[in-house]
């Protein structure tokens, strides 16, 4: 109890008091709701009055003082997955993809902070977010949760918001460690991917993630990697997670993901999480039985246990544990709304329909259940928002497919929308506005009001969960039929998309504006009137490409979809050149390309410089050359010397810019993003030669190619 040691010595001190049954207490997890459920083997009798009905539950050592471990899922808020915890409402944070849309992580770190605030007023003291797995398939049912396509996108926006959620002195993670890109078979699926390839993508969005935030603890993920479960594969957690990241946390399981008790001990897993969702007990007595016979060594048991203990001391838990209290939720939903305003991202505006602020006298409001409020993604990360009730569960526009293979179905039948109504949200920035709302499924009735109406807004829904992949990039149900024929109906028609991510538009050619509003969170309305009514100018840039097609994706069709429980490998022909490097490869057009976004102002990006050296330095002036304030996100890429080398992210930098200032912006890029990854070396390597740099704002609307020369330079791994 000397908070003037540190946290190593503290543990130290701490595990020199232990029994080997009170180590083999703290690594073994069990799932956090009382009486266990279908799922489950619930906890045992004991702790069951400790039990908040969250995700995960570790039992404490009162005799020494070591505090329990309560674990809530929350990345986009504090979960309360299935209402287990009735009535229990939190901020609902705007979706994670909807998050990196924003491309700014000072404002996501705020939103870390009012999660692990919420966690904290809780009593809660573990927080399961940071999920950031790459958006290789656009498909995969998680993509609503995770950060998009880029390694440095991803890996900054979910480092930015784990150091705000660990700023409020809970631990938080980042999951799932690593390759876990699908759903579809995800327990049985194994990730292809070489080393090298692995390093330079999701493996260095974990690694960036892991230096920006300094998560306390990585959840190990379903799948297998090469062949071999994430729980258990040495080369993921002992080789390059703790030995070359030197990462000095502790690695704990996804819900059900151990399959071994030796294995997994000696490869690097620290806690079995939620043991009843396992076949069976993995650690508790089967590791003291390895532990007995010598096939563990109790240094692994130790040094399990120091990387529990010394989080714990890192994060202030034991001399300042979390203690339930009221929330400060009008402060957290004031910051929710930013994020949400600032990762809308304007897809189209042709004849610059909007912002409206010509005072329509009539608006039709059609679809996406725009009276109730904005769709949120289905799964272990479900918020029950602030001001839920069951009202706001309803089926969307056609049925939800559970394609064969995907993992056992959430327990979340409803889907759930964030309230507040965007259809009161409009209807309060234009109260002089004559307002009809239709549901959208009568489409004869949708054509009617829009006909009738100066202006109407379509609200389209594709709603994601986790535990299975959507079927196709197709809005579901009739609302491409609803869209194109309100958009025959009415010339001055507006979507506003509620997807969980990229969706085809066969109507686009005909539909004149366009906006992206993610799955927008507990602030989505108030948001989305703001950018339609030109309050906020829109600055989201896509984390993600969009499309044309599925054919234009390295795996056309989705790989596992007749494996029916049985082992199947998903091959990443694609390597590391996800999303818009791939497409680039290939020469093919999507819809809209990776870090594309448009405003209702206009900027002018010149006298951009770039020097090589040890790295990669871009700077650039960019000017507000219009008549509204707003931001403006310059984005660098650089393309490695060698034939077939597509453009990479290096770098952006956001800036809001009132009209007729000029601001120079600087961007010094991360040399690993340009570097090979040079695998029996176990290093990075940065060839010497000649680098193109381009700046622009988005991956295809970049200016000239400059040239810069970069020294040979070996980093470590
Ligand atoms: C998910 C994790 C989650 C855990 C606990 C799993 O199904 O993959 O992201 O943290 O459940 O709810």
């Amino acid at each position: 109890m000397n908070p003037s040691l540190d946290p190593d010595a503290r543990a130290a001190l701490l595990e020199a008091q232990m029994t080997q049954d009170e180590k083999l207490r703290l690594v073994l997890g069990f799932f956090g709701v009382k009486g266990g459920s279908i799922f489950s083997r619930g906890a045992p009798p004991e702790y069951q009055a400790e039990l908040r009905n969250t995700a995960g539950f570790i039992p404490g050592i009162p005799r020494l003082g070591i505090p329990s471990l309560v674990e809530s899922d929350a990345g986009l808020g504090i979960a309360n997955s299935a209402n287990t915890r009735p009535g229990d409402e939190a901020t609902a944070l705007p979706s994670g993809l909807a998050m990196a849309a924003t491309w700014n992580p000072d404002l996501i770190f705020q939103g870390g902070a009012a999660l692990g605030a919420e966690a904290r007023d809780r009593g809660y003291s573990v927080v399961l977010a940071g999920a950031m797995n790459l958006a290789r398939d656009p498909r995969g049912g998680r993509t609503f949760e995770y950060a998009g396509e880029d390694p440095l996108l991803a890996g900054t926006i979910a480092g930015a918001e784990v150091a705000g959620v660990q700023s409020a002195h809970v631990i938080s993670t980042v999951k799932h460690f690593a390759l876990n890109d699908q759903e579809t078979g995800r327990r049985e699926l194994s990730a292809e991917i070489g080393e090298a390839e692995a390093r330079e993508s999701d493996l260095l969005a974990f690694e960036i993630a892991i230096e920006r935030g300094a998560p306390g603890a990585v959840m190990c993920a379903y799948n297998r990697y090469n062949g071999v479960y994430s729980c258990e594969n040495p080369f993921l957690l002992n080789e390059v997670l703790k030995r070359d990241w030197k990462y000095p946390g502790w690695v704990l399981s996804d819900w059900g993901a151990v399959h071994s008790t030796v294995e997994s001990a000696n490869s690097g897993l620290d806690q079995e999480s939620a043991s009843g969702f396992d076949r069976q007990l993995y650690f508790a007595a089967p590791l003291a039985q390895a532990l007995a016979d010598g096939s563990v060594a109790p240094a692994r048991l130790d040094d399990m246990v120091h990387r529990i203990l010394r989080t714990m001391f890192v994060r202030g838990l034991v001399d300042n544990p979390p203690t339930p209290r009221l929330s400060d939720i009008a402060g957290h939903l004031a910051t929710a709304q930013l994020e949400a305003e600032d990762g809308i991202v304007l897809l189209r505006n042709e004849g610059a329909l909007l912002p409206l602020t010509s005072h329509p006298r009539s608006i039709a409001v059609i679809g996406g259940h725009a009276d109730i409020g904005v769709l949120s993604g289905g799964g272990s990360s479900q918020v029950m928002p602030i001001g839920h009730s069951l009202a706001n569960e309803f089926p969307v526009g056609g049925p939800v497919i559970v394609l064969p293979g995907g993992a056992r179905a959430m327990p979340l039948s409803g889907h759930v929308f964030d309230p507040y109504s965007p259809l009161v949200a409009i209807e309060t920035a234009a109260p002089e506005a004559h307002i009809i709302y239709a549901n959208g499924e009568d489409i004869a009735v949708a054509v009617s009001a829009a006909k009738n109406a100066d202006v109407a807004i379509v609200f389209a829904l594709q709603w994601m969960t986790e535990g299975s992949d959507v079927p196709n990039l197709s809005l579901p149900g009739t609302q491409n039929a609803l869209i194109a024929a309100v958009a025959a109906a009415n010339p001055r028609t507006i979507v506003v998309l509620e997807t969980g991510g990229p969706v085809l538009m066969p109507w686009l050619a005909n539909v004149p504006a366009v906006v992206e509003a993610w799955y927008a969170g507990n602030g989505g309305g108030d948001a989305t009137a703001n950018v339609l009514f030109g309050e906020v100018n829109p600055s989201g840039r896509l984390p993600i490409t969009f499309p044309a097609s599925e054919d234009q994706l390295p795996r056309p069709v989705l790989p596992g979809l007749d494996a029916h429980g049985a082992w199947f490998d998903v091959d990443y022909v694609e390597g590391a050149d996800v999303g818009y490097r791939w497409f680039e490869k290939k020469n093919l057009v999507p819809l809209f390309p990776f870090g594309f976004g448009l405003s209702y102002g206009s900027f002018r990006i010149d006298g951009a410089q770039a020097s090589g050296g040890a790295t990669i330095a871009v700077s650039a002036n960019v000017t507000n050359d219009g008549s509204v304030e707003g931001k403006e996100t310059v984005e660098a890429y650089a393309v490695p010397p060698g034939p077939d080398e597509p453009a990479r992210l290096i770098g952006w930098s956001k800036i809001d810019l009132a009209p007729g200032e000029t601001h120079r912006v600087s961007i010094t890029a991360d040399p690993r993003l340009v570097a090979q990854f040079e695998v029996d070396r176990d290093r990075w390597h940065i060839a010497k030669g000649d680098y193109g740099v381009r700046v622009g704002t988005s991956s295809q609307s970049l200016g000239d190619m400059m040239h810069v020369t970069l020294d040979e330079q070996v980093l470590p791994p």
